[in-house]
């Protein structure tokens, strides 16, 4: 699609040619989507015919994204907003609906995470409840007021980035694991109470993934060679790309009569025992 001279990526893969939109028509909102796996999603969301909103907190790597795959802000917007404030998710939803006169896609990504594995006994009462405030309260919020919207309408589709620590234990905080088990208690929960409202509500579960500034080819080899080595499928290691394919498919059409779902992206890390693996094949 053309905007003024700037050729655009809707409808277009990064080769230039014609992609199948999945989304054509729809509108979505990715919350954290200037960075990371929202970030890519927008991306992904985009090139599939969708108009995206991307909400999040770092205004100028927004708005530079928006900027980036459609100049004049058409199709693609920056709203700031932090999730864990109700009146910016309330701004967030309605400034949404008026300029593309509907939603269609929540997608409840935004989060922060405070390193490894650390003993309860240094586990901080303010970082436990910055961390809650952010990652399940500000995902709380978001589908409280998609919902509010998408009711009306008899459709919609909610999803939240969740994580691998729903599945493998030990291997966060206590504070980022309780976080994100409360967003695969609230998945299905909101899926029993919005299915009458045909909506879907799905959350994705990512394994290690590199994301956020950081990105020098030391750390990316790094990463990419601890995780390479750790990960149960080999042959390469999970992109943020591969999350925004998942949320793709639970966003589309394809996925509509799929809710309730944490779509583990692990490579089938989580469901293979490695010590007692390694003791039966000796
Ligand atoms: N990277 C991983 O290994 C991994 C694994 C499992 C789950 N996750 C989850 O994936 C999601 C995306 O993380 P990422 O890895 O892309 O990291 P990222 O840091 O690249 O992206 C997170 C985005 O969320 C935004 N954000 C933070 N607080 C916010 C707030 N209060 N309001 C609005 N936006 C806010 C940040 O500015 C950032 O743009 C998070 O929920 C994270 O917990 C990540």
């Amino acid at each position: 699609m053309l905007f003024g001279s700037k050729l655009t990526l809707q409808g277009i893969n990064m080769n230039g040619s014609a992609v199948h939109g999945r989304l054509e028509g729809k509108v979505a909102i990715v919350t954290g989507g200037a960075s990371g796996i929202g970030a890519s999603t927008v991306r992904l969301f985009f090139e599939n015919g969708a108009n995206v909103v991307i909400a999040d907190v770092q205004d100028t790597l927004g708005q530079n994204l928006a900027n980036n795959l459609d100049s004049t802000n058409t199709h693609v917007c920056y709203i700031h907003c932090d999730v864990s404030n109700e009146d910016d998710i309330v701004n967030l939803v309605d400034t949404t609906v008026s300029k593309f006169g509907q939603l269609d896609i929540m997608y409840n990504n935004a989060g922060i995470m405070n390193g490894a594995f650390e003993s309860i006994l240094n586990t901080k009462k303010t970082d436990l409840e910055r961390m809650l405030g952010v990652n399940l309260v500000g995902a709380l919020l978001g589908a409280k007021h998609a919902a509010r919207v998408m009711i009306p309408n008899k459709k919609g589709c909610i999803l939240f980035t969740a994580s691998c620590t729903t599945k493998i234990a030990g291997i966060s905080t206590h504070s980022y694991a309780v976080s994100k088990h409360g967003i695969v208690g609230l998945t299905n929960n909101l899926a029993a109470e919005l299915g009458s409202h045909g909506i879907r509500v799905n959350c994705i579960s990512p394994f290690g993934v590199l994301t956020g500034s950081d990105q020098s080819e030391e750390k990316v080899r790094q990463f990419e060679g601890f995780m390479g080595a750790v990960g149960n499928l080999k042959g390469g290691v999970l992109k943020a790309e591969d999350l925004a394919k998942a949320a793709l498919y639970l966003a589309s059409d394809e996925a509509s009569y799929v809710s309730g779902l944490n779509l583990v992206v692990d490579g089938g890390y989580s469901v293979v025992n490695p010590t007692l693996m390694r003791a039966s094949t000796r």
